[in-house]
């Protein structure tokens, strides 16, 4: 088969469009044939190195984790799951990925695809709506009527969070620049320019702030929640002390098994008109580079997908 592997860490031009072993399915996995997959800033933190010290990776490695495929074969004990099953899920986190033609997940994980959608737009769910659920409905438990801020709400994790947010009833407030008007074809209440206005000078009384961006934009954010409201980052974890000097609580955002159940519901969402994934850009495989310098600009339109099977 071929795979996206990286031979090292370091830019794009590590990433190799290559052959590889067609991998094996152990007890309690599957093997999917891979129809599409997807690229998140997590693949390019592995690539980097950055994850090294999380993660005991070794090379070559398979980048990628969002998958929509075809089971091929399934391993000793699988039950839940046939030979031909249309499925999607978020595997190789901890090891080889889904940027290839392949790829082995754990049974558990693996659900089917949304009815409506295609691999394509299946594919671009899985890591972003798994982050933005735990964000906002499993750290934050959102509720009608609560306000929300969210930094990057027009990229992968932001304008699935956006949908999710409105979805609860809350008022979404998001930040974008370059995107900001697909804020309002997402349902955002107040849209903020980040290049022309500074959040804090607009915002008061927020019961949530979904950090997507981190650093500096962590840092003012403190000051535009109520008292009790809580700060989730995805990106870096915020201060315990911080925190506790504005009456505020803390999330950072670690998704792990079980996927499944979740990844059920959202299918259900997406069967039901609530949820739609927005697939700004559609590359082969093979021009994976492109994907990721496009990542590294920091300015996602939604997804950026790799169709594999064309
Ligand atoms: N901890 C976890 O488990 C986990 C899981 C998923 C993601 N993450 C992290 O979460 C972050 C977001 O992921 P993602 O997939 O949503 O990334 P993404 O799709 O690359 O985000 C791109 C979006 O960020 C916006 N943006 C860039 N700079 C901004 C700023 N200063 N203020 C507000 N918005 C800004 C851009 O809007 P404009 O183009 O309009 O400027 C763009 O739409 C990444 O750092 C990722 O590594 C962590």
């Amino acid at each position: 088969m071929n795979a996206v592997r990286i031979h090292s860490y370091g830019g794009p031009e590590v990433l190799s469009y290559e052959e590889a072993s067609r991998p094996t399915p152990g007890p309690g996995e599957v093997l999917i044939r891979v129809h599409a997959t997807s690229v998140n800033p997590f693949d390019i933190a592995v690539r980097n190195g950055y994850m090294h010290s999380w993660f005991n990776y070794s090379f070559p490695l398979t980048l990628g984790s969002d998958v929509s495929g075809v089971i091929e074969e399934i391993g000793e004990g699988v039950t839940n799951l046939s030979s031909g099953d249309v499925v999607y899920t978020r595997a190789g986190v901890f090891r080889d990925g889904a940027n290839a033609e392949y790829t082995v997940a754990f049974a558990a994980d693996v659900v089917p695809i949304p009815q409506s959608l295609d691999h394509i737009h299946s594919a671009a769910l899985p890591h972003v709506t798994l982050t933005a659920w735990q964000g906002l409905y499993e750290l934050a438990n959102i509720s009608a009527g609560q306000t929300v801020l969210i930094h990057g709400a027009a990229g992968g994790v932001g304008h699935i969070a956006t949908q999710l947010a409105k979805l609860r009833g809350a008022k979404v407030i998001g930040t974008a620049s370059v995107n900001i008007d697909f804020l309002s074809e997402l349902g955002v209440d107040q849209a903020i320019n980040y290049t022309t206005t500074a959040f804090e000078d607009v915002v008061r009384d927020a019961d949530v702030v979904l950090d997507l961006i981190g650093a500096d934009t962590q840092q003012r954010s403190w000051k535009v929640l109520k008292p009790g409201g809580i700060l989730i980052s995805t990106v870096q974890a915020p201060s315990e002390e911080i925190a506790a000097a504005h009456n505020v609580r803390i999330g950072f955002i670690a998704t792990a098994p079980p996927i499944g159940p979740t990844l059920t519901e959202v299918a259900r969402m997406v069967d039901s008109g609530q949820l739609t994934p927005h697939v700004s850009t559609i590359l082969p495989l093979r021009e994976i580079r492109r994907a990721h310098e496009m990542i590294e600009a920091k300015h996602t339109h939604g997804k950026i997908v790799l169709q594999v099977v064309h």
